[in-house]
C-alpha cells in the first residue's frame, strides 16, 4: 500500500499527522480534520493541489532523519502518477470513517 510504504512515517499510522519522522518545525495535517474532508476539499480543488504537492513537494526545507528535504518531500521520482492518484483516493476515502460530531448537550 502506497500510504503505508511512503507516507506513514510522517503522516502517521492513523493519518493524524503524528508519524515518528515528523519534525516539530513542520507539522503534518491531520487528514481527518474537518477542513480535509472530501466535500470541503473537493470544493476547494484540493485533489489537484494535493497531486502537485505530493509530486513536487511543498513547504520549507527541513532536516529529517533521512536528510534534508522540503517539509513535504517530492515523490515524483518514486511514485507513478497512478500511484499518486491512488493515495489521494485513499485519503479522500477516510472521510467516510470520520464519526459525526456529538451534538452539544447530548
Ligand atoms: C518526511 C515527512 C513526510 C512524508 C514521508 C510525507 N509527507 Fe506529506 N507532508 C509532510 C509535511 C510536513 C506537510 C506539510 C508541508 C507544508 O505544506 O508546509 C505535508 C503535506 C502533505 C499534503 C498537503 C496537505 C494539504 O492540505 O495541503 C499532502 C496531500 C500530503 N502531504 C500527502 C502525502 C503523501 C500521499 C505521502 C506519501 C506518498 C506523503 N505526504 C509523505 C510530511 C511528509
Amino acid at each position: 500500500m502506497v500510504f503505508a510504504a511512503h507516507c506513514q512515517r510522517c503522516h502517521g499510522e492513523n493519518v493524524d499527522g503524528r508519524g515518528p519522522d515528523v519534525s516539530p518545525e513542520a507539522p503534518c495535517h491531520d487528514f481527518h480534520a474537518f477542513d480535509k474532508r472530501f466535500a470541503v476539499t473537493l470544493h476547494r480543488g484540493a485533489p489537484k493541489a494535493w497531486f502537485a504537492k505530493i509530486r513536487d513537494g511543498h513547504g520549507p526545507t527541513i532536516e529529517y532523519p533521512s536528510g534534508p528535504s522540503s517539509a513535504m518531500p517530492p515523490f515524483g521520482q518514486t511514485l507513478s502518477n497512478e500511484q499518486i492518484w491512488l493515495v489521494i483516493t485513499y485519503l479522500q476515502s477516510l472521510d467516510m470513517y470520520v464519526p459525526e460530531p456529538t451534538p452539544a448537550g447530548a
